[in-house]
């Protein structure tokens, strides 16, 4: 299930619930109405059918929840130093170059590849790292040391610390990192720090460096990646 109907369906469940809920109580209420109240309820049609429906709807829940709790868990193989960077949708796995990024352009997202072992290291979305070459006058002196490392291109977690969703939108004027979600803004020029929205610390920066015309990863994650401050 991809990010984004995760969190349409996890914002959409409750209202579900509510809905089904309420239809419920109505069918108990009138079913109430014909019956004793001292003599045990017969379930009615209607009240298996709106039984089942409960039953499907908390094992949906369920499922939705898990699947939200699993983006938001510690990655256990995360990047590492000497990774290659993938396009996170590039079957082809083409290693992404410094040309690929351009100054003051939205983002590119990227999985780690370990060039040894030929593979992405896709199995969790905690690894999406995205790949920003601001504008060179936007820079604080700690990201333009590592800006200079890397041919001016910064590396950061691709995953909002608010609710955990991609941050995959770009304002250009203000050359600052968008999570719609929530519209949590970061700037990539300033270490990733929050400049609008609910997100509760900056986003975990990672070491880049250049080697050819490949971008490599030079280290781990600043902080952990993911949602829940
Ligand atoms: S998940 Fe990004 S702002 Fe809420």
């Amino acid at each position: 299930m991809q990010p984004s109907s995760i969190h349409r369906n996890l914002r959409r469940l409750p209202m579900t619930l509510l809905r089904s809920q309420t239809r419920s109580d109505h069918l108990v209420s009138a079913h109430a109405s014909v019956t004793p109240s001292t003599t045990a309820c017969i379930p009615c049609a209607s009240c298996v059918a709106s039984s089942s429906k409960r039953a499907s709807l908390k094992v949906m829940a369920g499922a939705v929840i898990g699947a939200g709790m699993r983006n938001v868990q510690a990655a256990d193989d995360g990047p590492r130093a000497g990774d290659w960077l993938v396009g996170v949708d590039d079957d082809a796995l083409k290693p992404i170059a410094l040309a690929d990024i351009k100054t003051g352009a939205k983002q590119l997202i990227a999985f780690p590849y370990e060039p040894a072992a030929k593979r992405a290291r896709s199995d969790s979305r905690l690894n999406r790292i995205l790949l920003v070459k601001p504008e060179a006058p936007a820079l604080d002196a700690e990201t333009q040391a590592r800006a200079a490392a890397a041919g001016g291109v910064l590396g950061y977690s691709a995953i909002c610390t608010h609710q955990a969703c991609d941050v995959n939108s770009w304002r250009p004027k203000e050359q600052t990192l968008l999570c719609f979600c929530h519209f949590s803004q970061f700037h990539p020029g300033e270490s990733g720090n929050v400049v609008a929205g609910p997100a509760p610390r900056a986003l975990p920066s990672i070491a880049l460096k250049v080697d050819g015309d490949k971008l490599v990863i030079a280290g781990a994650f600043s902080a952990p990646p993911g949602g829940g401050g």
